[in-house]
């Protein structure tokens, strides 16, 4: 079995499947909150300990139409609803990462009742949702508290700072879509992961496809600057 800490994916594609699929891109977006949970148990079974989405950028949020964001939240909050008992029973942990402020108010609430409950013992999975999220504004965050922290700016003291602080940087970063690019996600943390960028749309990707990209990821030999 392939030990991995953390798996980040750039769920990117939804709009286009659904335009291709059903003329309707939300249609896209449904589809696209129903591949999450394969991969989540994929992650379970193989004892991936983190698993880190890509939902919405800080970008998304201020740059999509009023309507496709409106569709985007109220599928964001069902999701959050109806997987309550499926995160319970497979003892996974959920956080979320990003800006609240400007988010609307039943999804902050909802996201701050889900981060105020008690940690959950046995964990197998880390779960965590970039939702408004700038890996940016998470960079500058991380200086200034360590600043007012009365610390010195040094790699160590800014990684304590950033949200990920708990997960650990990821080994591999995915992205479908077929975009070579990273976005604003996890860009002090992605230093030394290993990219795939895939054609597939997020709503077609496949934990076959996932385990594809495993075993091309176990061949490689990384060698962080050695
Ligand atoms: C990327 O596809 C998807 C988004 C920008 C939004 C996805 C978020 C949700 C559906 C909310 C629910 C999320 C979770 C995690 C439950 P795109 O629209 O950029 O696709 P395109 O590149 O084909 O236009």
């Amino acid at each position: 079995m392939i030990r991995l800490n953390h798996v980040a994916i750039i769920m990117d594609g939804n709009g286009r499947w659904g335009i291709k699929n059903f003329k309707n891109r939300t249609k896209g977006h449904e589809y696209g909150v129903k591949n999450i949970k394969p991969i989540i148990e994929f992650c379970i079974r193989n004892k991936i300990k983190n698993l880190t989405l890509y939902a919405l950028s800080k970008d998304n949020f201020i740059k999509r139409k009023k309507g496709e964001l409106n569709n985007i939240f109220y599928l964001f909050e069902k999701y959050l609803n109806d997987q309550k008992t499926f995160f319970e029973k497979k003892k996974i942990n959920l956080t979320f990462i990003g800006e609240k402020s400007g988010l609307p108010k039943n999804i902050k609430k909802i996201m701050s009742s889900i981060n105020k409950k008690p940690n959950v013992l046995n964990l197998n999975l880390n779960l965590c949702i970039a939702f408004n999220y700038s890996s940016k504004l998470e960079i500058i965050k991380s200086f200034k508290k360590t600043l007012s922290q009365n610390k010195a700016l040094n790699i160590k003291n800014i990684e304590q700072n950033l949200y990920t602080v708990k997960s650990n940087d990821p080994e591999i970063i995915i992205r479908t879509g077929g975009m070579n690019r990273l976005s604003d996600f996890l860009l002090w943390q992605s230093a030394y992961s290993e990219l795939y960028f895939v054609k597939t749309l997020w709503p077609s990707f496949t934990v076959r496809k996932l385990k594809d990209i495993l075993r091309k990821f176990i061949t490689i030999k990384r060698n962080f600057g050695a």
